[in-house]
Formats: structure tokens, sequence, C-alpha cells
């Protein structure tokens, strides 16, 4: 009888096992410090990708002229939205026609897909909840605007809103996993869109201000206390300033006023997000991340959308929200470095799913990717010029052949830059040798020498043996110094090179002209590619 019951025991559990590696998808972020890695099967990925327009996937037609632009253009990610309203348009009744169709096409044209939510929350606003939802306040209810109005905005405190949220969410998943669990054609999911609340720092109504009103929950206040000493410092100083206290409500845990509103606001928006990650990891465990609306400079919350995950308050959507692999800032600004800065903290890893898709991102995709080791990049809008010769179609194809360097961990070192009239130069150490990375236009001969503004450029160089450098990308110039004084590094050899299936294929020899006879490495403003430069060590002074 005991042997009976410790087989069913047994049974059980490998039946529960089985199931929970069902739901494991094999597509996990390995959070190495300093070299995180995207992997698919155990394959490392690296996204060079896209984010499509809101609308463009709201009929698969639409698309269809575009996938071969996208190819073109080396992606081999796109980003694409799933619109609750069309998925689900009747209570219960799931459309899964757009989501396959767009599975079927990305197949077609060889491409991985990154699932946008467009939940509960699309930048703050709730336009792509169901209408069926929308119209019943009573079982969905709305936050309120500055003159107490309800605004198409759901709560965060709304519990049918987030039961509704997670029912849908999971039924993506399980649906994307019957589908395409095999294939992998879908990589990661974004759950909701921008999230933050306008044109409030918090939400105001009877439930919020009660919750306000009360202490901070336990697991919150726990985790606070544990990572005292890790906080970002925009949240410690706001706790240290009121000694710290453990057992107070929000107002006295971290002061009075709107950056306390937003602390509040980002931890119910994370635990709502959290439960609908989960729902959907539950079916199918891919990674999930959320995005942030980045405020505008002097901005207070509420004039921007409070309580997104944004840097001040990443530790409050770390602890609230543990299913997300990640919190990603959403790029419509010139400060790249300065947010980027700010996202790689607390073991945050860099993945980038929207930016102005400009003449700028094919510069800052190299800096993205070299310097903060980033598992992703994709331009928003990326469909809407349709033309595989923009300058992000020459980064791509420069990334795409650096891939295997990149994500293999191919490399002693490796670092990215980006230039512009007021950065002209950056220094970086590699091995023994100090790199000066310099804006063409700092040559008194480039083409832009003389302008008032410079192009954005930028590159990437990775060291790949002793005194061996793959130096990539657009508008730049190397230089090459030794740190020991008493030796002189000169270049060796130049070579342009270009990588096809694993294979190095050789240019030219860019000796003379090319690189200045032997004193440095050189991409013109305009010109894309990638030099294989070797280097020799010579004494500074000879005895002769
Ligand atoms: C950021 C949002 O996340 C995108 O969906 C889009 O609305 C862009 N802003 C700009 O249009």
């Amino acid at each position: 009888m005991r042997s009976k019951n410790l087989l069913t025991v047994l049974l059980l559990f490998c039946v529960c096992t089985m199931h929970a590696q069902n739901n494991n998808a094999g597509i996990t972020i390995k959070k190495t410090a300093g070299f995180p890695q995207f992997l698919i099967n155990g394959k490392p990925f690296l996204m060079l990708g896209g984010e499509l327009g809101n609308s463009s996937t709201s009929n698969i037609d639409y698309l269809k002229p575009s996938w071969k632009y996208l190819q073109q253009m080396h992606l081999n990610t796109v980003l694409v939205p799933v619109y609750w309203e069309l998925l689900e348009p009747e209570e219960n009744k799931f459309d899964f026609t757009l989501v396959d169709g767009m599975i079927a096409d990305a197949r077609q044209h060889n491409m991985k897909i990154v699932f946008l939510w467009f939940g509960t929350w699309k930048n703050s606003m709730s336009c792509y909840a169901p209408l069926w939802m929308k119209k019943d306040p009573k079982r969905f209810p709305r936050t309120l605007d500055t003159a107490s109005r309800s605004q198409e905005i759901f709560s965060a405190f709304g519990k049918q809103t987030l039961e509704a949220d997670k029912k849908a969410f999971a039924a993506l998943m399980r649906h994307t996993k019957e589908f395409d669990g095999t294939d992998k054609t879908v990589i990661m999911v974004q759950v909701e869109n921008e999230i933050g609340m306008l044109p409030t720092s918090r939400e105001f109504s009877a439930t919020a201000d009660s919750y306000f009103n009360t202490k901070l929950p336990a697991d919150l206040m726990s985790w606070l206390q544990k990572n005292k000493n890790n906080l970002v410092p925009e949240l410690k100083e706001k706790w240290e300033k009121q000694n710290f206290k453990t057992n107070e409500n929000w107002k006295n845990t971290f002061g009075e006023g709107v950056w306390t509103d937003e602390i509040f606001q980002a931890w119910y928006y994370a635990r709502y997000t959290n439960e609908v990650a989960l729902a959907g990891k539950k079916e199918y465990d891919l990674p999930m991340y959320v995005n942030a609306a980045l405020p505008r400079p002097g901005k207070l919350p509420g004039q921007y959308p409070s309580a997104g995950p944004l840097p001040q308050v990443m530790d409050i959507w770390q602890a609230g929200a543990p299913a997300l692999d990640m919190l990603s800032p959403d790029f419509y600004n010139p400060s790249t470095k300065y947010w980027c800065d700010l996202y790689v903290r607390n073991n945050n890893v860099l993945f980038v799913p929207e930016m102005q898709f400009d003449k700028t991102c094919a510069a800052k995709a190299f800096f993205i990717i070299g310097h903060y080791k980033a598992l992703g990049f994709s331009p928003f809008s990326i469909e809407s010029e349709n033309n595989a010769s923009v300058p992000l179609a020459k980064s791509y194809d420069v990334l795409q052949q650096l891939t295997p360097f990149i994500v293999n961990k191919q490399w002693m070192d490796m670092d990215g830059f980006l230039l512009d009239k007021q950065n002209k130069s950056i220094s970086v150490k590699m091995d023994q040798y100090n790199l000066t990375v310099s804006h063409e236009a700092t040559l008194s001969w480039s083409s832009e020498a003389k302008d008032s503004v410079w192009s954005t450029t930028g590159g990437m160089i990775l060291q790949t043996a002793p005194g061996e450098f793959l130096v990539a990308g657009t508008g730049i110039v190397v230089t090459f110094e030794n740190t020991d004084k008493n030796l002189v590094t000169n270049i060796a050899a130049v070579d342009e090179v270009r990588y096809e299936n694993g294979k190095e294929i050789k240019g030219r020899r860019m000796n003379g002209d090319q690189d200045h006879q032997g004193r440095h490495v050189r991409f013109s403003v305009g010109e894309w590619g990638i030099q294989k430069v070797q280097l020799y060590n010579s004494p500074a002074k000879i005895d002769n």
C-alpha cells in the first residue's frame, strides 16, 4: 500500500515537472555581469530589431510589402503589437488570426518576433482594452483627471481589470506556445506599453487614497531593508531623509510630494504587471520586459507619465515585478548615454525596444550594443521608410557580420562609441593600449570639418587577440598608443574584412592615405565597414 502511494506521488511529481518543463520555452536571458546573453535553445542571439508602427499589424495585408525591406535592412527581429481589443473582441472569445498571420509572415522572412502586449495600458491610456470593458466602468474602474472626471485609463486597483488582462494575456501565451513552441519565432514579450500615470502623479480615488494612507506592504518593506545599501540614490535619499522609517505610510516613509506619489503608484503598477506577466509565463515562459516613456528635463511626475519603469523607481519595479526580466527605456530624446547609464544599474540588462528612427540610430546601434552589451536594439516605426539603403541598414549589415564575435564573447575586450560635435573624442584602455576614438571631422581635411553641425557617428571595437582589433562603424578615426611609455605602438597591417557564414573575406589592405600612412584607422562619414588591425610594438629608445 505504502509503495503504491509512493508511486502515485512519484508519478504526480513527474507529470508536474514535465508540465513545468513544457512551459519553459528554452529561451532565456543569462545575466552574467558585464556580458549578458539572450539564449535561444542555448544559442546566443543578438536582436537587430525594429518596432512596427502602432496600427501596422491590425491588418495582415498592410505589412506584406514591407517584409522584404526589413529583410534587406538586415533585421532579424520585429517588435509586433498585439491588440487586446482585436484579440478578445467579445469577452472570452479569442481571435488569433492576426497573431498567427504575423508569425507565419515572420517565419517566411526568417525573422524573430517580440510581441508587444497592448493590454490594460498603452502610453498611459487604456485605448487598446476591448470595448466591452471600456463600456463597463463599474466593473473596470477608471482613473480621474484633475477635475475628477473619469478618463479612458483603467485603475491599477481594478481587481476585475487585472483578472481580465491576466486571462487574455494567458490565452495569448498559451496559443503562442501551441502555435510556435517548436519553431520559436516569438522570442520575447513586452507586457503593456509605456505604463505611466497622467495627468496626476498618482491615482486619487478613495481606494487609492486608502492604500496610500496605510503602511507600506510588508513585502516591499522587507525588500527595501534587505537591499538598503544597493538602492538607487534617487530612492535611498528620500527614505534616508525620513530616517529609514520602516513601519509607516507612504508619506512618512518617503516624504510628502509628487515623488512619493510616483513611488506609490509605481509599486501598484509593478504588482499589477507582475501578475499579468506571471499568468503568461505560467502558460509559456518567454522572457518579458516593460518599456518606459522617458521624461523631458525639468518635468514632474504627472507632467510626464508618472511611475512607469523609470530609473528613479527601478528598485520599486524590481521588487514589485520579479517576473519581469528587464526594464527598458524608449528613446525619443538625444541623451542616449545619460539614460543608458541609469538603466544598467541594479543588474538591469539593457534592451532598447524603441528609438526615434532617424539617421542617428545607425551610430547609436554600435554604441548601445558595443558599450552596454545590450541584448538588442530596435528603432520605432521601422516599416515607415521601406528603404533598404537607410543608414541603419548599413550598421545592421556590419553588426550582423560581427554577431558571432559579439555574442560568443570572441573578444578580450569590447566597447562602443558615439560621437558628434559636442563629443569629439573618447579614450579607452584595452589591454596594454590606449585607444582614442575621434569623430572623422576632427581631421582638417574631412568633408564636415568646417560645418557647424557634424553628423552623429559611432562604432565599436573588439579586441580579438593580443595586438589585434576589429574596428567597425562609420565616421570615426582610431589611434593606438602603448600604455608603457618605453614602447612605441604602430600599425602592422589594416585590412578591410567582411564575415560571411563564419568565413573572413579580406578586402583591401588599408595603407597609405587610407590609414594616414600608418597613423590611424578610419571610416569617413558616410562610409561603413569593418577593418582588422594588427599592431606591433618597438622600444621607444634604441641604443645604436
Ligand atoms: C512610444 C510608444 O511606446 C509607441 O507605441 C509610439 O506611440 C511612440 N511613442 C511614438 O509614436
